[in-house]
């Protein structure tokens, strides 16, 4: 409830960047984790965490992977997450600035984002697509992991590289509002050609 609280503080700081009225059902939360655990990413990086329902959720991949970062752009959203996860890497960055991330090159990353893309600003959208894209396109193995709340058969943006896909991993109507997690991967990555019935 606390977190309901501060969740619709954010809200009325930022509607279009929060993009939410209420912060992920344990449900969607739960399927991310689902889809993050298909592969072997030994990064992690969380963009636009907000109070943290998938950052929690995705708690028990730590035992698989090397470093969990977490990117949060509002201050008042960063601090309550450092102080809920004193262990993880918690960056009150911009998305647009995940170049600047200290990550060892041709590391495969897995970036989970809840990142609002269609009710931000064009220019800010655009900004964050390109570096997310950037960092996995550079590193083979990565994976881009986004949850809308469109249309389930709205693909989150259009402009992926040659050789990329989405691939739409679930639907989750006990969300508010209903959500769609979508993977943008290579073509040829081993979880592309197993068959979830969404394709
Ligand atoms: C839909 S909310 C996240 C909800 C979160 N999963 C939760 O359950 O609390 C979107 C988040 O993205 C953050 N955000 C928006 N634009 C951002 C940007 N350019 N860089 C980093 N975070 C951003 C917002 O501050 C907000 O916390």
């Amino acid at each position: 409830m606390r977190h309901g609280l501060a969740f619709a503080l954010g809200y009325l700081r930022h509607p279009r960047r929060v993009g939410a009225i209420a912060p992920a059902s344990k449900a969607l939360a739960q399927a991310i984790l689902i889809e993050v655990m298909r592969s072997d990413p030994r990064i992690l990086i969380e963009v636009g965490a907000g109070t943290g329902a998938i950052t929690r959720a995705l708690l028990p991949a730590l035992a698989r992977i090397e470093r969990f970062m977490v990117i949060e752009r509002d201050p008042g959203f960063a601090q309550l997450l450092c102080r809920n996860f004193p262990d993880l890497e918690v960056l009150n960055h911009c998305a647009t600035r995940l170049d600047a991330l200290d990550i060892e090159a041709q590391c495969p990353v897995t970036v989970v984002s809840s990142l609002p893309l269609l009710s931000m600003t064009r220019e800010e959208a655009h900004g964050c697509i390109d570096a997310m894209v950037a960092l996995i396109e550079s590193r083979p193995g990565s994976r881009l992991i986004q949850y809308t709340y469109a249309s389930p058969h709205l693909r989150p943006f259009n402009d992926i590289p040659i050789g990329w896909r989405w691939r739409r991993a679930a639907s989750i109507w006990a969300n508010l509002p209903p959500a769609t997690v979508w993977t943008l991967e290579q073509a040829s990555h081993p979880s592309s050609h197993t068959h979830n019935g969404f394709h």
